[in-house]
């Protein structure tokens, strides 16, 4: 790190593009730092946690990572090579408000019966908990195990060696929700893993061993060896590899950022992927004259269900819809459900993680989300509208008004949860929850709900 300060520092006529740089650098970051301050995370939740010790500003390496972020210093980047090999640090980075990644090169060997990963190439400690859900210590980090990186001392010998990268990423957290499924581990782990073709060894700490056969045949598309399952591990094994990365890199809802992605690939990149793993035959929706234009209903039992249901699907054919309805649960064959809503031209159902199904409809295709009452435009903004779009998809969304809640069934209409949902916001997540996501049940009015659909079938035939 010294040698190559000094040699900066010697020549004369480099002093004054490093100062530029610095200051470019320096601005980025300061604006990063801004961007993060004041813009809040869809859940409002992320709070600064974690134990990660952040590089001093100046060192060489913290330098090192914002460049590679923008592209303007291009000439430096020999230079950085030519230094990379002598140490990697920082080792453990904060890529934003909602993941933390290590990414360990060198000798690197895991200890799971303890928790631990020695790297040679470091001299400080590090703690991460590798699960893209940052800042929500009580909730989704509560039941993911912390692991620690930790430098060469009595280091023990090696019982397994595979000459691949890994990738450390734990399944607990929220993870039995289809929304966060994808939203925090297969998503994040295509965009870390992608790049390596599958070559690459995919180890799994609080396994849910249900969940890895569930999406089995996603995982396998992403490494051509077995998951490994680290809980298994005895007290003798030290596994070794070239390169650790511990926790999965996350970029928005649903979504894959191609500039920040390791080889420029995007969610579409993604969508081909799926199509791969649960043979799904439709890339785009093509209409014609033969086959009338499919919709699928996604049916909710517990909350947030349509009262009149029937009446939907009546409506609906009318209006030259094949109708179909669907139900996905926890133990529903996701391959084998893909491929009915990669069947379909619509997909409507009410805001819940069934929504996330929109990742295998064909492009083209459109979405419609029934927003329950409640102050919930955000959420639906959030969690499904956004990515829609970048999922090529298009986008409806019907919101419920008080007369077709259920709510008025439970709340007189002088209710400050009928009269005004933002002062049960201002309670927090969990009382909003309860009353909007929980309580509710939908009953929208064919006749306005038919003008939304005839709006999807203009859309289609618009494509
Ligand atoms: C770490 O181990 C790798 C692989 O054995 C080796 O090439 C590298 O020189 C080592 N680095 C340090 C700092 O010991
Ligand atoms: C590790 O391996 C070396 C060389 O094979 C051996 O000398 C040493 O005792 C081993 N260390 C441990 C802790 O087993
Ligand atoms: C890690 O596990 C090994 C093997 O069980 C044990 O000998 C060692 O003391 C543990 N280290 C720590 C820091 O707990
Ligand atoms: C959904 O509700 C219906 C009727 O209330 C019930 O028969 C069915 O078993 C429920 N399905 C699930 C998956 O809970």
């Amino acid at each position: 790190m010294k040698a190559w300060r000094i040699s900066m520092w010697r020549d004369g006529s480099k002093i004054c593009n490093f100062l530029i740089i610095l200051f470019l650098v320096l601005s980025i970051f300061i604006l990063n730092r801004m961007k993060s301050q004041y813009c809040p995370s869809p859940y409002g939740k992320a709070k600064e946690l974690v134990k990660l010790e952040k590089p001093r500003k100046g060192e060489k390496n913290q330098l090192t990572v914002e460049k590679r972020q923008s592209s303007i210093e291009e000439d430096e980047d020999d230079e950085e090579e030519k230094n990379a090999n002598i140490i990697h640090e920082p080792i453990c980075q904060e890529l934003n408000k909602r993941s933390d990644t290590c990414d360990a090169r060198g000798d690197v060997r895991i200890q799971s019966i303890n928790h631990t990963i020695f790297i040679n190439s470091t001299k400080k400690e590090w703690k991460i908990k590798p699960y893209a859900r940052k800042g929500d210590d009580m909730g989704a980090l509560s039941h993911v195990s912390e692991w620690s990186l930790k430098p060469f001392v009595q280091v023990p010998n090696c019982t397994l060696k595979q000459d691949i990268p890994a990738v450390i990423f734990s399944i607990n957290g929220y993870t039995g929700n289809m929304f966060h499924d994808f939203t925090d581990v297969i998503i994040p782990l295509f965009i870390t893993t992608h790049q390596f073709h599958g070559r690459v060894q995919l180890l799994v700490t609080d396994t849910k061993p249900w969940w890895a056969n569930k999406y089995k045949m996603i995982l396998n598309q992403l490494s051509t060896h077995e998951p490994i399952d680290l809980a298994k591990d005895d007290s003798e094994t030290i596994r070794c590899f070239p390169r650790v990365i511990t926790g999965l890199h996350f970029h928005k809802e649903l979504g894959v950022d191609s500039s920040k992605s390791p080889t420029g690939y995007s969610i579409v990149d993604f969508k081909v992927l799926l199509r791969k793993a649960c043979g799904l035959e439709r890339a785009a929706t093509v209409l014609s004259s033969v086959r009338k234009p499919r919709l699928l209903i996604i049916s909710r039992n517990h909350s947030r269900s349509f009262v009149n249901e029937k009446g939907i699907v009546g409506m609906a054919a009318g209006l030259g819809f094949e109708v179909v309805v669907g139900e996905a649960g926890v133990s529903t064959d996701v391959s084998k459900f893909a491929r009915l809503v990669n069947s379909a031209d619509v997909l409507m159902g009410v805001h819940g993680a069934g929504l996330t199904n929109m990742v295998f409809l064909p492009s083209g295709a459109v979405v419609i989300q029934i927003v329950p009452y409640g102050g919930l435009e955000w959420l639906a903004r959030e969690t499904f509208m956004k990515p829609s779009r970048e999922l090529e998809l298009k986008y409806l969304e019907y919101r419920i008004q008080e007369e077709e809640s259920t709510l008025i069934d439970q709340y007189s209409r002088e209710d400050p949860v009928l009269r005004d949902p933002e002062r049960v916001h201002k309670k927090g997540w969990n009382a909003m929850k309860t009353v909007y996501l929980e309580k509710q049940n939908v009953r929208p009015r064919l006749d306005r709900l038919k003008n939304t659909l005839m709006e999807a079938l203009k859309l289609l035939r618009a494509a």
